[in-house]
């Protein structure tokens, strides 16, 4: 059996997207061969070719595929243990191949497909094309191919990325807090859960190596970070001294902007509606469930307002 604290290879499918450079970056710190798939060796992106440069630097195996090419896909889950999937778009339906060259290949002892949102199974995304989408519906999709492939697996509910939720104070388009005014939707009370991207990453790459979270969601849950799109307002204006001027858009708004507005684009509407809106993450967790901060006591993760003061 591998040691799968020291010597599990872990693959990264995803590796060169927003959250796949972190679960990169946390396999090499704790120490797992790090494998990446990507879909050129050459990428026309200079930034992509500088990411994957500096990704051979650290060490990692740098591998050449398509998810629709079964036998390369094959040839390459041989070589490692672990695969965690941080695909987007159409990668995410793709996954199915992922699925059925693991089977086939008999090497993987745990799959993390594409999650690292909201679950899935207890979340309610209100807005039936969001929630047939590949984002919500064919992850769930994928969540019931998995289960039925009888390969080990970890779902990861990581809650909502700090940069896109936290940074903008759950506006649209903001790499960084606003100090003058923020528009909030709804009345503003209902908490979700927003988590530092370098956080969620290493509490995925804690749980690949662990029994505990096998066939299992693991929840990143940290008690700081359960908040409501005011409670990160007001930590911000503490630090920065001042009260915003404050639009309030009331739940009925929400709802015709987010049918009015063509898809894809009202994702993040109907995200933002189902989380902190309807406040759709305050469920108990149940015997399938397990809590990163519970089970990795020893991460000194930030919390929501340690993230802010990078922006004073
Ligand atoms: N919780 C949140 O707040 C939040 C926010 C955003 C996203 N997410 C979720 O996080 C996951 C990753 O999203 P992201 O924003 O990090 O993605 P991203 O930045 O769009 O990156 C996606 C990665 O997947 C690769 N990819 C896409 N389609 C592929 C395909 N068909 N075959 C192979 N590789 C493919 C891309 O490769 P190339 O470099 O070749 O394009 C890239 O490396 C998704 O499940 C997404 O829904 C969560």
């Amino acid at each position: 059996m591998v040691d799968m604290h020291t010597k599990a290879k872990v693959l990264i499918i995803g590796a060169t997207g927003f959250i796949g450079i972190y679960m990169v970056k946390a396999s090499i710190k704790l120490g797992h061969p790090t494998f990446i798939l990507v879909r050129s060796l050459t990428p026309s992106d200079p930034a992509k070719a500088q990411l994957l440069k500096s990704f051979r630097d650290s060490g990692v195996t740098v591998l050449e595929g398509d998810l629709n090419d079964h036998e390369n896909l094959v040839n390459v889950l041989r070589q490692v243990d672990v695969v965690i999937a941080t695909v987007s778009g159409s990668g995410i339906r793709e996954q199915v191949n992922i699925i059925k060259a693991a089977k086939e290949a008999g090497t993987i002892k745990r799959f993390l497909p594409s999650e690292f949102a909201i679950d899935l199974d207890k979340a309610t995304i209100e807005f039936e094309e969001v929630a047939e989408s590949v984002e919500f519906g064919m992850k769930q999709t994928i969540r019931r191919e998995v289960e039925k492939s009888g390969i080990p697996y970890t779902f990861v509910v990581s809650g909502g990325f700090a940069g896109y939720w936290s940074a903008s104070l759950g506006n649209d388009n903001l790499d960084s807090p606003p100090r003058d005014k923020v528009t909030i939707w709804g009345d503003g009370t209902a908490k979700g859960i927003v988590n530092n991207e370098e956080d969620i990453a290493t509490f995925t790459l804690k749980a690949i190596a662990d029994t505990g979270t096998e066939n299992k969601t693991l929840h990143i849950r940290p008690k700081e970070n359960k908040v409501s799109q005011r409670d990160i307002i007001s930590l911000w204006e503490s630090k920065i001294g001042h009260t915003l001027e404050k639009t309030v858009v009331s739940q009925e708004e929400v709802v015709k902007i987010t049918q009015e507005t063509p898809f894809p684009k009202n994702i993040p509407h109907a995200v933002r509606y189902s989380v902190w809106v309807k406040g759709s993450q305050n469920f108990e967790l149940d015997s399938n469930d397990v809590e990163a901060t519970e089970l990795y006591p020893d991460v000194r993760y930030k919390t929501m307002s340690e993230y802010l003061d990078q922006f004073i």
